[in-house]
């Protein structure tokens, strides 16, 4: 068997300076997990039930069960939604939600930059798909002219790269305005942002507009999986359409009680909601004090912009060295020139460490794109 053809694609991947790798926790300060609040290591002390692992089939077979609907309609509750529904992992729920949502004729307009998940998703559908300048409103408005059918307007409420939140209320009134859906990812809020963690999305009067909202588990609540939120009929829908939830292994009940668990967790944590925001404010501080070029972000999420793919790598190769855990992001993952160093800010970070950061970064200049 000839599989020279995959070594050649790895070897051309590598000398374009892109090899990736798998990464596990490192030993150095965790400054790259989207633990925000330092939840993934935390579990029950005692589990009191015994909950069967596996679920044996999908959920339309015999998959389904009580501790699934419970879960889901419990998150529903807590969030303010009419209904809730589980999907393995945030990557399926974009995949499984925009891969049937809009139909041939329809259209999806989607900020350009925009999580692949979701992209996957609208390559699969049928609709047409185009996307608009970040954060622009008023490009997102001018697509207004080449729209056809229902029209789906898809943003995250953070964004995974830069870290940014857009304009949501001034696009929520140009959706009311022309008669289209809103969509929100709130992968990167939850826990965050909004009243108890529940994101940007939680608690606004904009249940006209906004047909869902995703949430996913993997980052804030330090556990995986994710739900897809909005109205009774789009689970509904959701259960006859989907095709990453309907050709699946239902999660076993252990995912549900851990779930729970976690999010209970997620809902209260005050303490380390505040000490998060203390530590994201001290890093923009410190930072506004060096030559450090950032992307404007007041969130977890901390670009610091490098002069191409090889400083960035470069420069989070010495970072580790100094004991901080940190990962480079290259082009084209982000735009050309806009290679950078990716800084997650957690409420474990100490205000020292935090400074320390800045101060090894700042000595390091040559790497970087200087303000
Ligand atoms: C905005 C956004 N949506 C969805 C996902 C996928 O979530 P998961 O990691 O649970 O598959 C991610 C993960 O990086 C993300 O950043």
């Amino acid at each position: 068997m000839d599989i020279s053809f995959l070594q050649e694609a790895i070897r051309k991947r590598a000398d374009q300076g892109l090899f990736r790798s798998f990464a596990g926790q490192g030993k150095g300060i965790d400054f790259c997990s989207n633990d925000y609040l330092g939840l993934s290591q935390l579990q029950p002390h005692t589990l009191t039930h015994f909950y069967g692992l596996g679920s044996g089939a999908s959920r339309l077979i015999s998959g389904n069960h009580v501790l699934a609907e419970e879960t889901e309609a419990w998150v529903a509750e807590q969030f303010g939604a009419e209904s809730a529904l589980w999907y393995g992992s945030g990557y399926l729920a974009n995949l499984g939600l925009f891969s049937c949502l809009a139909g041939r004729g329809d259209t999806y307009l989607y900020d350009e930059f925009i999580h692949a998940s979701i992209r996957e998703g609208l390559r699969l559908s049928h609709a047409h798909a185009y996307s608009f300048r970040h954060n622009d409103v008023e490009a997102l408005r001018q697509k207004a002219s080449v729209v056809r059918g229902r029209v789906f307007v898809v943003l995250e409420s953070v964004y995974s790269m830069d870290g940014d939140t857009p304009p949501l209320e001034a696009i929520v009134h140009l959706c009311r305005e022309l008669g289209w859906y809103l969509i929100v990812d709130e992968a990167h809020g939850l826990g965050v942002f909004g009243s108890r963690g529940c994101g940007h999305t939680f608690g606004q009067a904009w249940n006209d507009v906004l047909l869902a909202r995703v949430l996913t588990f993997g980052k804030a609540a330090g556990f995986h999986g994710a739900m897809v939120l909005g109205p009774a009929v789009l689970k509904e829908y959701l259960t006859q359409f989907s095709r990453p939830l309907i050709y699946t292994t239902a999660s076993g009940q252990s995912d549900f009680a851990m779930l729970r668990f976690k999010l209970e967790k997620l809902l209260m944590a005050e303490a380390e909601r505040s000490s998060l925001l203390q530590n994201i404010e001290h890093f923009i501080r410190s930072s506004a004090q060096t030559p450090l070029a950032l992307m404007p972000s007041v969130s977890p999420i901390q670009s610091v912009l490098c002069n191409g793919n090889e400083a960035a790598v470069k420069l989070a190769e010495l970072l580790c060295a100094e004991g901080f855990e940190v990962r480079p992001v290259r082009s084209p993952t982000v735009p050309k020139g806009t290679e950078r160093i990716r800084i997650i800010l957690h409420s474990f970070n100490t205000k020292e460490q935090v400074g320390d950061l800045v101060s090894v970064l700042s000595r390091n200049e040559a790497f970087m794109k200087i303000s």
